[in-house]
């Protein structure tokens, strides 16, 4: 099994299917390759795929009327994207960026809506993929109002260091491959501020910053002030 193969058979669709399965579900898919920067699809695009990342990282974004963006979520290697549009059929709700060069696996609505109906474990891992979607985006409402930027920084770092995080000598290093603006945009601050609150992270040396990447020294401290 190549290591393609490997993520996508630890995907919620797959997750749920034996062997036979998840042949046929795969002779379904095609493969999908975009350059870092490069858009998959735009929020209000008709939409009739769903995506699971075999390689490198996107971003689900959406534009405020003035311009300003909101970045909803980084996404990685084994995770799944665009399947909203299939359970309830309207145009995209975000659009997707690669932040890096990105490998998927895409897997047409049409072709996925007969599995839904005669194999119910992988519509009730779909659902499961949705539910921890909206705990996550309760989670992420509740900290805008109730915790303050620092904090939200902190916890940021956490989420994209559980996902992303490779244990080293000297630390926790997290590629994230985000800029500062996008690290704002996923707390839903200002760069100043978010520059700020890694600034005095890095003063108490809890971390590390590199480009695009952070070392996490102590993340004790850092869950601590995440609360
Ligand atoms: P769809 O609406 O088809 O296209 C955009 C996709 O972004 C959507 O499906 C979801 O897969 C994903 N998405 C939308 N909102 C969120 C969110 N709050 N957190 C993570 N992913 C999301």
């Amino acid at each position: 099994m190549d290591d393609a193969e490997d993520v996508l058979s630890r995907a919620p669709l797959f997750e749920a299917l034996d062997e036979e399965g998840a042949k046929g579900l795969r002779s379904s898919i095609n493969e999908v390759r975009i350059n870092r920067g490069q858009t998959l699809f735009s929020e209000g695009d008709d939409g009739d795929r769903l995506y699971v990342i075999l390689d490198g990282k996107v971003k689900l974004t959406r534009t405020a009327p003035d311009g300003r963006e909101n970045l909803l979520s980084v996404l990685g290697p084994g995770e799944m994207f665009g399947e909203l549009s299939l359970f309830d059929p309207r145009p995209r709700t975000a659009s997707a960026v690669a932040v890096t060069d990105v490998r998927m696996a895409g897997l047409g609505h049409d072709d996925l809506r007969p599995w839904l109906a005669g194999r119910p474990e992988v519509a009730v891992h779909l659902l499961k993929a949705l539910a921890q979607r909206l705990r996550r985006t309760n989670d992420v409402m509740a900290d805008l109002v109730f915790t303050d930027v620092p904090g939200r920084v902190a916890k940021a770092l956490l989420d994209l260091a559980d996902r992303f995080g490779q244990q080293r000598e000297d630390g926790l290093h997290v590629h994230h491959d985000l800029t500062q603006e996008e690290l704002a945009q996923l707390v839903g601050a200002s760069r100043e501020t978010v520059n700020k609150a890694l600034a005095d992270f890095a003063s108490r040396n809890w971390l590390r910053i590199e480009a695009k990447a952070v070392v996490i020294h102590d993340a004790d401290r850092l869950r601590r002030r995440a609360r």
